[in-house]
């Protein structure tokens, strides 16, 4: 059975359970077990088969990133986020899992009461903190500091009953709302990359390939799942909050000598190429992200270039020139 059972065998896993179900159900007819027994035993066997480290799940965890995308907004960007799940539903990954996640502190009015809460049960794709809105007064930090409590949970309730995978992440992400990320790019980037002590991103400053330079820009960075860990239990980052979120991000990694493993992702990340900067690039076919996308037209653009729509289904409904 263990050389059988691969991920991407669905229909022949499905058909051996199958068996494996019926070979039980005669099992317990000839031994007159009661019914109810019966369903409980089959419940079980099923379920270990796929909770233990057996086959299907030591595959599916060995060659599957999984990446926590953190899109940090406002609680009131509602189009904003109507838009981005546009953007990010419609994209296939391969070989790897991205969720991608809005990410804001309390709510604070009665009409995001109702309405974050309709969101969530309709996407649920929020994080909410426990802080109040802020620029450059530690969002960063509480975001990836409280991922480890709010994903690692002890109780087997909480999953099913299954086991839960660890990391939960293998990398987790802060992005900009203003930046559009390739998911496919992103996760393929990293197949080579260490899953350990990396720091990933577009270094400051502009000009700079050096990724042990200064800091990652905020448009986009990745840390790999024990720098999550470690920010949430070092004192370095609590004595340091406060400052541009971004950059005292990076002093901690130097402080805290994390980051062992960099990997600057200049040129697959950039500015949008209009106005030019020494920061901006042409939009080309090797991106990760785009950042500084303030604008529909811009954001239209990008999405053309990348023809995000060519594989609509055609269809007598609609006609698209
Ligand atoms: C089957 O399992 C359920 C809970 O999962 C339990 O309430 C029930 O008593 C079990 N039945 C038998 C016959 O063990
Ligand atoms: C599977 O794991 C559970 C605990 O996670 C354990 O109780 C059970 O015996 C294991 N089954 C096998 C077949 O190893
Ligand atoms: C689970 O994995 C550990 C180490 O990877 C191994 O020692 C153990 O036998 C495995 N258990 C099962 C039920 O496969
Ligand atoms: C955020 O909300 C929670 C529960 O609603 C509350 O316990 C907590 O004190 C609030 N935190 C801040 C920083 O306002
Ligand atoms: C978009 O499609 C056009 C026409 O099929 C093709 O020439 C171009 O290379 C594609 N662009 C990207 C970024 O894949």
């Amino acid at each position: 059975m263990k050389n059988v059972v691969k991920p991407g065998n669905g229909k022949k896993f499905t058909i051996i359970s199958f068996i494996f179900i019926a070979f039980l159900f005669i099992f317990g007819s000839i031994n007159q077990i009661r019914f109810d027994h019966l369903s409980n035993i089959s419940r079980c066997a099923i379920s270990s088969s796929f909770s233990n480290n057996t086959s299907l799940s030591m595959k599916s965890s060995d060659d599957e990133i999984r990446i926590l995308l953190g899109i940090l907004t406002l609680p009131d960007q509602y189009q904003r986020r109507h838009f981005l799940r546009l953007v990010y539903g419609t994209q296939s990954v391969v070989r790897a899992k991205v969720d991608v996640k809005f990410v804001f502190c309390n709510l604070t009015k009665e009409d995001q009461k109702v309405l974050v809460a309709l969101e969530i049960m309709q996407y649920n794709d929020i994080i909410i903190l426990n802080c109040q809105e802020n620029m450059n007064k530690g969002k960063t930090y509480t975001y990836f500091s409280s991922l480890p409590d709010m994903l690692i949970d002890d109780s087997e309730a909480a999953n099913g009953g299954g086991r839960q995978q660890y990391p939960p992440y293998h990398y987790v992400m802060k992005g900009d709302d203003d930046a559009y990320f390739r998911l496919n790019e992103l996760a393929a980037s990293l197949m080579p990359l260490p899953r350990e002590d990396l720091y990933y991103g577009y270094v400051i400053p502009c000009p700079s390939m050096d990724p042990f330079m200064h800091y990652m820009s905020g448009m986009g960075y990745l840390i790999s799942w024990d720098i999550v860990e470690w920010l949430k239990d070092s004192e370095i980052p609590k004595k340091h909050l406060e400052g541009p979120e971004d950059k005292v991000f990076g002093d901690w990694i130097r402080e805290g000598r994390r980051g062992k493993n960099r990997h600057n992702a200049k040129w697959s990340m950039y500015n949008y190429p209009e106005p030019p900067t020494r920061c901006t690039h042409e939009l080309w076919p090797d991106t990760v992200a785009v950042h500084l996308l303030k604008t529909q037209e811009k954001w239209i653009r990008t999405l053309q270039y990348f023809n995000v729509t060519q594989n609509m289904k055609p269809s007598k409904l609609y006609h698209i020139p």
